[in-house]
């Protein structure tokens, strides 16, 4: 079984998406001891030991009323339209940023455009999204 299996079909959590359920989108990311992996990919089984947080675990109450300060820079920042992409880009810039923390870098554009290049946005055109992962660093 796959992990975006485990997740939407036998634990019922339709946060993460299948887009290509292929590994080019990126819509299925989610954190797998704090990395982001696409589920689409990832063999349920592997998993044993592991702590696995989908975007319905993220907010600070886990009950989505104290929302993760990577959620509310997207929104604050306009990142987000149709939001199919969403549950993934923000799994992704979620792993971005506590790598950044933990090596105390702090990014610019390029490097956080590299950082999101596995997560596709048909909407956006992306800017407010890189303005949104941008704004974490300068408040944090
Ligand atoms: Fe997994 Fe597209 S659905 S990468
Ligand atoms: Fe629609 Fe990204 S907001 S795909």
């Amino acid at each position: 079984m796959l992990l975006i299996d485990l997740i939407r079909e036998e634990l019922g959590l339709k946060g993460t998406k299948p887009g290509c359920l292929e590994g080019e989108c990126g819509a299925c990311t989610v954190l797998v001891n704090g990395d982001a992996v696409n589920s689409c990919l990832f063999l349920a089984v592997n998993i044993d030991g592991k702590d696995v947080t989908t975007i319905e675990g993220l907010s600070r109450d886990n009950q989505g009323a104290l929302l993760d300060p990577v959620q509310e820079a997207m929104i604050h920042c306009g990142g987000i339209q149709c939001g199919f992409c969403t549950p993934g880009m923000i799994m992704t810039i979620k792993s971005f940023q506590r790598h950044c923390e933990e090596n105390q870098i702090v990014p610019d554009r390029e490097e956080i455009k590299k950082a999101l290049e596995g997560n596709l946005c048909r909407c956006t055109g992306y800017t407010k999204i890189i303005d949104a992962v941008e704004s974490l660093f300068r408040n944090p």
